[in-house]
């Protein structure tokens, strides 16, 4: 990893999982990082732990379903800092049972996964812009594959089923994250950006989502023993792309074992489904 010496890092979803190892990683490494989730008590814990190993965070709270939210949170960071170099859209839910809806009536796993951190990403452009060598890292799935963009029911009003719409938001913040390469290059803004995913990591993301019902918890519970990893491996694909010299504008990165599921990060297969 890149020395974070005097660098700034917003992760989003730190205080569970993946996002939680990403955070405590960049702050060893001397990064100030701004930790946000939705629990306050997680979050300051969190930030003591940081704080105790000689690392420095400060906790911003915020839900990515609602767009209000999100521009507070915004004005929060630019608050805190005037800079920032790196931006992780980690925070996520998978495949809720039920169809749910964001504050603003987007179907949940859309709305928090990919409209909320296009938001996000965008009220923080400025910021980025002022970074040094600033770089977006955005949270994939290999539920990519399985994706299509339903531009006929985008917000699964028609018809909802909890995977279709998981992947479907997998594949936004991957089209998401090469798009926003594109234009950067195209505008001039010197932003890296690319993409991850922790391959299947033992995380609550199953039991916060489908819990024990549905095809996912299924498939979940069948290939944990064998084709997981923890959350500490599923975090390294995300902090190579965040801060390794070796990562690369629009990369993918993931683990490079079986299908993807497990072990150290490496390029991985990019598949756009639009339709
Ligand atoms: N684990 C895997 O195998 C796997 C595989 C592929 C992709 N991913 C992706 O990796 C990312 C991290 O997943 P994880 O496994 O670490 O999941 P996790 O343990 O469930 O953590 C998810 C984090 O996102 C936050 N979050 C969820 N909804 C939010 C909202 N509306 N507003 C703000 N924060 C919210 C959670 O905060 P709360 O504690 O407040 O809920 C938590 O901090 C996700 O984008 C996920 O899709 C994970």
């Amino acid at each position: 990893m890149a020395d974070g010496k005097g660098r700034t890092a917003l992760v989003t979803g730190a205080t569970d999982g993946v996002g939680r190892v990403v955070a405590g990683a960049l702050a060893k490494d001397g990064w100030r990082v701004l930790v946000h989730g939705r629990d306050r008590q997680r979050g300051e814990t969190l930030v003591r732990e940081i704080e105790k190993a000689g690392g420095s965070a400060t906790f911003l709270a915020a839900d990515l379903a609602s767009l209000a939210e999100v521009r507070r949170l915004a004005a929060e960071v630019r608050k805190a800092t005037d800079r920032l170099d790196l931006l992780i859209n980690n925070a996520g839910v998978m495949a809720l049972p039920q169809r749910q809806t964001t504050a603003d009536g987007f179907e949940m796993q859309l709305g928090t996964n990919y409209l909320g951190h296009y938001a996000l990403t965008a009220h923080l452009l400025p910021l980025l812009r002022r970074g040094h060598q600033p770089r977006v890292v955005n949270l994939s799935s290999l539920a990519h594959r399985s994706g299509a963009i339903h531009f006929d029911d985008l917000q699964s009003t028609r018809s909802y089923a909890p995977g279709k719409a998981y992947c479907q938001s997998k594949l936004a913040m991957l089209i998401f994250a090469l798009e926003l390469q594109r234009r950067s290059d195209a505008a001039g803004w010197g932003l890296m950006s690319n993409a991850a995913h922790p391959g299947f990591a033992r995380t609550d993301l199953i039991a916060n989502g489908p819990g024990n019902s549905g095809l996912l918890s299924y498939l979940g519970r069948a290939l944990q023993p064998f084709a997981s990893h923890s959350a500490a491996a599923g975090a390294l694909p995300t902090l190579f792309a965040a801060t390794s010299s070796a990562a690369k504008a629009a990369g993918y990165y993931g683990p490079n074992g079986f299908y993807e599921m497990k072990g150290p990060p490496s390029p991985v297969i990019v598949q756009l489904a639009l339709f």
